[in-house]
């Protein structure tokens, strides 16, 4: 008889775990206060619950100066234009991660430079950035993905020695610190997500953060249409778009920032008891913990599932196998961005790309990252972290499903069904 949910045996998770997003009587307030206040948008520039919620967002995160934006691409777009990228130049990126990291180069006509992830803990691998700089490297743009940090003290040592910014790109780590200093507060910039899924959100929504008042000027022109930035010492005029953050957005984001302290403990706490739950278990691999973290901000609990301990059985069906055991899972949640559906880039609407070749830089085939194509296609299993705000039983019940799935793998052997089909596409191109 089966046991798996998958085959169909009883589904052990029977109940669903913490809703996100979380709306609160808080939520309903402030959007009650935007309502009646006929101030909706973000004009007049800047609204006043996104100039309060970037201000306290800053300080949070350890840095002087806060913008809100209206996505966390346009965020990263606003940075790279803060330090002034420029047609032509290359920014460093590592491969595995959201395509709205890279795509922000490409717009502004500067190239993106795939660099590999350190496996251990599938950020941007510090060791690897000085053999892909050259002459026209401008800047380098960790992220720091999942739950864990780029590393951040040998990226800021190879900036300073090749003369280069650092911009952090922060879509996971909301409320994080790295040796007690704020995620996007140790580069040039940092640009933050508030899109549905991350730690606080607005639905769409983004912010920047910086210490470096010319930067903050620089960011407010450019989201603001060109107009004069608020404080305006620096008299940049440039050519804007409106990407001002709307103030019923902005308003939900307040009540969410004074939340994510005790949220974040409660993650932080139920994570650690999954890791005893994990330990020693056949196929399953964790990210290498850092003390230099010194405060979690993980977008996902993210692990490693070895098929090779697991009797050759694909990571699709494996996580095809929790999810209907009843646990929210994914495993090619990103790819190589490189390889990606959603990459599909034509040389000729990036004219840098050829200049100075007598070919285009071929983007989608000139890059191999071993490390980001195992974490891809075979490694990594991303549980979301909402499943992680709940009691010790949710956290058990994602343990115990992990068990039962490996202690009956040979049931996913030659097993066709629709959920292992959809973990072999990329998200992109599944049908939900
Ligand atoms: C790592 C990373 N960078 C950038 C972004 C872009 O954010 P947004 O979707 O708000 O544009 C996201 C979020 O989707 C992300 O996960």
């Amino acid at each position: 008889m089966s046991k798996l949910a998958i085959s169909g045996g009883e589904r052990l998770r029977q109940s669903p775990f913490t809703e996100w997003p979380l709306a609160t009587d808080d939520e309903k307030a402030a959007l009650g206060d935007v309502l009646t206040s006929s101030k909706w948008g973000g004009q007049p520039f800047p609204g006043k619950h996104a100039v309060a919620f970037a201000k306290k967002f800053a300080e949070v995160h350890t840095a002087k100066f806060g913008q809100c934006v209206n996505t966390g691409t346009v965020a990263i777009q606003a940075a790279l234009k803060a330090i002034g990228i420029q047609p032509g130049d290359e920014v460093i990126v590592p491969a595995y991660t959201w395509e709205g990291t890279v795509g922000p180069v490409l717009l502004l006509n500067a190239v993106p430079v795939f660099v590999d992830i350190d496996p251990d803990t599938y950020c941007l691998d510090a060791k690897l950035i000085e053999k892909a700089i050259t002459p026209k490297t401008k800047a380098i743009l960790p992220v720091h993905l999942g739950m864990r940090f780029a590393d951040m003290d040998q990226i800021l040592d190879i900036a300073a020695k090749h003369k280069l910014k650092v911009i952090e790109d922060c879509a996971h780590a909301h409320g994080g610190m790295w040796k007690g200093k704020g995620a996007g507060s140790m580069g040039d910039l940092g640009a933050f997500s508030f899109q549905s899924s991350k730690l606080i959100t607005c639905g769409e929504g983004g912010a920047v953060i910086t210490n470096n008042l010319e930067y903050l000027e620089k960011v407010q022109s450019y989201i603001n249409a060109g107009r004069a930035s608020v404080t305006d010492q620096f008299h940049h005029r440039i050519i804007g778009f409106n990407y001002r953050l709307g103030e019923f957005q902005a308003a939900v984001l307040g009540p969410q920032l004074d939340r994510l302290p005790a949220q974040a403990k409660v993650r932080e706490e139920n994570m650690a008891h999954f890791e005893g739950r994990l330990e020693g278990a056949p196929g399953i691999g964790l990210l290498k913990p850092d003390p230099r973290i010194t405060r979690l901000a993980p977008y996902g609990f993210v692990l490693k599932y070895f098929s090779k301990q697991a009797k050759d059985i694909a990571r699709a069906a494996f996580v095809a196998a929790l999810q209907l055991e009843g646990v929210p899972c994914d495993g090619l949640f990103y790819e190589p961005v490189y390889k990606s559906s959603l990459f599909p880039v034509d040389p000729a609407d990036f004219p840098a790309l050829s200049w100075g070749r007598e070919q285009p830089l071929d983007l989608r085939k000139m890059y191999s990252c071993p490390e980001s194509e195992r974490a891809a296609y075979q490694e990594a299993v991303w549980f979301p972290h909402q499943l992680f705000l709940g009691g010790k039983k949710d956290v058990d019940a994602i343990a115990d499903a992990i068990e039962k799935v490996l202690a009956n793998i040979e049931e996913l052997r030659g097993l066709d069904h629709k959920a292992i089909r959809d973990q072999r596409l990329s998200r992109a191109d599944r049908e939900s």
